[in-house]
């Protein structure tokens, strides 16, 4: 049965709470993440089970920086361990990995572990998981339309043909499908600076759920919620 519903194309999730639920259990901030990456694991198994194509993980904001420089140097520290640790196994399962975002503020180690994740998984074709590492929705149109003027201004591209599809071409997702839904974990219902342009139709889902508490059984969750929207796209539809 499961597999007659609708399965959307592309999964994108505001991996929220870590530290609340860290928190909570009288631990460190940084314990949080750590924690997390299991649900990563969970996430990125159940997307290849149910036949996904994308997922993409918001992993570190631009904004987020401005935390204590030890969180952010513990987050640092186990994205380099994680693309170590899983990259066989990422393999073994197809998956490929992009990863959208700034590249400039990184070290030059955790520069060489983003290199390193995706040419080692780049023949992979079952499941494309995008990593936003340093991801600013803002920064990204703003880039985009800098690329975009200076191609104008070179002649390259005429300015009374940039459409809809020029803007797309021009972001770091310019060769991955809009979302089709989105999932914030964690309760708050709000973007972040995330994907702001390409979720313009996307199905947004925010459950309580502490990202260190997501598993195959949340994801498997969010599908069933997916399945049960309605998706209009302005337009009308028979049903009453
Ligand atoms: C999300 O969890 C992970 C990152 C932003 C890196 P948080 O660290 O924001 O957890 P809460 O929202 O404070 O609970
Ligand atoms: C969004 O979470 C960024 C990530 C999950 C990586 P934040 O915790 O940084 O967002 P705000 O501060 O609650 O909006
Ligand atoms: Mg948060």
């Amino acid at each position: 049965m499961t597999d007659r519903i609708p399965i959307p194309r592309h999964v994108a999730i505001i991996m929220d709470g870590n530290g609340r639920w860290a928190t909570q259990l009288g631990r460190e901030r940084y314990e949080g993440h750590i924690a997390g990456v299991e649900s990563v694991r969970a996430a990125v198994k159940a997307a290849v089970r149910r036949g996904v194509e994308y997922l993409t993980l918001y992993a570190f904001s631009t904004e987020n920086w401005g935390r204590p420089a030890e969180e952010v140097s513990a987050i640092m520290e186990l994205f380099c361990r994680s693309v170590a640790g899983e990259v066989d196994d990422l393999r073994a399962q197809g998956v490929r990995v992009k990863v959208i975002g700034g590249r400039e503020r990184f070290s030059q180690r955790v520069a060489e572990h983003l290199d390193a994740i995706e040419s080692r998984t780049a023949d992979c074709d079952k499941l494309t998981l995008v990593l936003a590492f340093d991801y600013s929705s803002r920064s990204e149109i703003a880039a985009a339309v800098r690329q975009i003027a200076s191609r104008a201004a070179a002649r390259e591209i005429a300015a009374e043909t940039i459409d809809e599809s020029t803007v797309s071409a021009h972001l770091y997702t310019a060769s991955i499908p809009d979302p089709d839904m989105i999932i914030r974990t964690g309760g708050d219902h709000r973007l972040s600076n995330f994907l702001l342009w390409q979720a313009s139709y996307a199905e947004l889902y925010f459950p309580k759920v502490l990202w260190p508490d997501f598993r195959e059984e949340q994801f498997d969750e969010a599908l069933n919620e997916y399945a049960r929207r309605e998706r209009r796209f302005g337009l009308v539809t028979d049903k009453k």
